[in-house]
């Protein structure tokens, strides 16, 4: 694939994608990680999802070695992994190609994985769960932008989903640049704080808690 769509592009947002050689070797130095369903990734400036894309492919391999033998487990684990990656680009086309892709990936795997348990209403969550993590978005200002690339009035919101109780998964709605300002002591992870810190904060702003097949029925 190219790394370059155009010379207008790189000229103003300077897009250039990353080599799939240079994306594994860069993961491969933080290997461990990309194999935990749950270890949480955000790219801000994602593009059309390259690093997220080869994340999310190692992640679902090692659950389908994992939970071979398990098709219900592993749609359970393959949901939180999904929910681990997050990515924000300025530009819409990147976004709409990011989310696809990563679908793409995800649902090639739960297909062929989980077979005839494999449910509509799962795939759907799957999307729901994508189309809140890949968000189209300034990186800089923090706030949505339009399909232009202006910025709107609409924050940056990231949802941080935990699989609770064995079935349920709970999805915590914070603003991004909250999650930036009361963060930095948190070694890089975005929702390391406590949840006394997040409400203390007042940065929290709803919480959802439903069976993680049914996300997209709770909120927009
Ligand atoms: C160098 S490319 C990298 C894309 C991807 N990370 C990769 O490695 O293949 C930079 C990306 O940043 C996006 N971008 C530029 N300014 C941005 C901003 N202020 N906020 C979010 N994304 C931005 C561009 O649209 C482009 O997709």
């Amino acid at each position: 694939m190219s790394q370059i769509k155009s010379k207008e592009r790189v000229a103003e947002r300077g897009e250039v994608f990353t080599a799939e050689r240079e994306v594994n070797a860069m993961l491969d130095l933080v290997a461990n990680e990309c194999l935990r369903p749950d270890s949480r990734f955000l790219e801000p400036a994602c593009g059309d999802g390259n690093f997220l894309s080869a994340i999310l492919k190692r992640k679902l391999t090692e659950l389908r070695r994992k939970y071979k033998k398990s098709p219900r487990d592993y749609e359970k684990q393959a949901i939180v992994a999904i929910g681990s990656l997050y990515g924000v680009d300025i530009m819409n086309d990147n976004v709409e190609v990011c989310r696809e892709r990563l679908f793409g990936i995800w649902d090639a795997e739960y297909t062929a994985h989980c077979k005839s348990e494999a449910s509509h209403e799962t795939r759907e969550a799957a999307k729901f769960i994508i189309n809140r993590n890949i968000i189209n978005g300034n990186a800089l200002t923090l706030m949505c932008v339009d399909a232009d690339g202006n910025d709107t009035s609409a924050p940056i919101v990231f949802s941080e989903w935990t699989l609770i109780g064995g079935t349920q998964m709970q999805r915590s709605d914070y603003t991004m640049s909250d999650l930036l300002l009361y963060n930095d002591s948190s070694e890089g992870n975005l929702f390391a704080l406590t949840e006394e810190q997040k409400e203390e904060g007042g940065i929290f702003l709803r919480r959802y808690i439903t069976h993680y097949k049914k996300v997209q029925d709770y909120g927009e």
